[in-house]
């Protein structure tokens, strides 16, 4: 019987991780609705990081140990769904992977089939790894503006914040690869709280990583029907605003959140971000060996699109 080597997060920030291998489950007693993924590439999102510590409540303490990595590509290994038959490359992001089911740091990964989005023909399993959910994130977010025509002259002020984060990076790339000239990223930590509900309208889009004090301080700096793309919180989740932005000016504020985006709109957004949306040039990147994983994910300095490559 297959074994299945795995990354196990145990839930102790002292120790956080243990290798562990597993008996495959027998293709008889597969659900006729899953599928067992033989994994060849796994990403290291900003999630995995966090979910070493139970503090950050990233897994729920009840979920350990679990198996960690939201993000994974690889191929179909077992099925019994003639629509996924064996062989079949496939990626699969966000839902339950990696946080209340077991994920991508694993030779193996048993999938239901409605999360499965197969891989677009121009793109390899390890690109789209060094991407994983922050490139879906950064795609959903930016196809979202783009579905906005008067967002979309290619000289209007856009803004990217958070800009060392891998969202930040890949949508950055995106956005010169689809001739946008006039993009800002900025990388601030620290922003000064707002002083007015309405400031001098500077920004058509934001695409904000940070959260609290920057989207504080941006929502009253954005232009009549301008869009801020809220994704992330690396500052805080704290949000201090007031009406005037959105009544006065029409700012919309879109939440983005990839986890759970239809399985229809993630299909839609790989072949973007393999096709129209590819990031170009494509943001520094690197692949890691399976064996290397408990370090990066521990590292003070972490690289950025960091793929893990889990088999050939
Ligand atoms: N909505 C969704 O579905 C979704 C999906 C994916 C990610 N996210 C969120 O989006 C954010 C970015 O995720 P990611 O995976 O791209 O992160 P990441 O690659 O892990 O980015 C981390 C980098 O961000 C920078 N950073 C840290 N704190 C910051 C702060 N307060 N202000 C500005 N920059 C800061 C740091 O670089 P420097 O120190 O060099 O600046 C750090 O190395 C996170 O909040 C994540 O939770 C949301």
């Amino acid at each position: 019987m297959a074994q299945n080597r795995a990354l196990s997060l145990t839930g102790d920030p002292a120790h956080p991780y243990v290798w562990v291998t597993s008996a495959l489950k027998a293709a008889s007693k597969l659900p006729a609705d899953e599928v067992i993924v033989q994994i060849t590439y796994s990403h290291i999102n900003h999630k995995d990081r966090l979910a070493l510590d139970p503090a950050n409540k990233v897994i729920p303490a009840a979920a350990y140990p679990r198996i960690g990595g939201i993000d994974l590509a690889g191929v179909v290994a077992v099925s019994k769904h003639p629509m996924w038959p064996k062989g079949t490359p496939v990626l699969a992001t966000g839902f339950d992977i990696g946080i209340t089911r077991d994920g991508g740091f694993a030779e193996y990964c048993q999938l239901p089939i409605r999360y499965l989005v197969q891989l677009p023909d121009h793109l390899s399993a390890e690109q789209a790894m060094q991407m994983g959910t922050a490139g879906l994130t950064a795609g959903a977010a930016l196809a979202e503006m783009f579905r906005n025509p008067r967002l979309v002259a290619k000289d209007s002020p856009l803004l990217i914040t958070g800009g060392h984060s891998d969202v930040a990076r890949i949508a950055a790339g995106i956005l010169h690869h689809r001739g946008f000239t006039n993009v800002t990223v900025n990388t601030n930590h620290h922003w000064p709280a707002p002083s007015r509900p309405l400031a001098h309208a500077k920004y058509a889009a934001v695409l904000d990583t940070v959260g609290g004090d920057a989207l504080s301080h941006l929502l009253p700096q954005m232009m009549p029907n301008g869009a801020v793309l809220a994704v992330g919180n690396l500052g805080e989740g704290r949000l201090d605003t007031s009406i005037f932005p959105f009544i006065l000016r029409g700012v919309r504020l879109i939440g983005i959140d990839s986890v759970h985006l239809p399985i229809s709109d993630r299909a839609e957004i790989w072949q973007l971000l393999a096709t129209n949306l590819a990031p170009q040039p494509f943001p520094p990147h690197t692949t890691i060996p399976f064996a290397e994983l408990p370090n990066a994910l521990r590292s003070q300095v972490p690289t950025p699109l960091t793929a893990v490559q889990i088999a050939h």
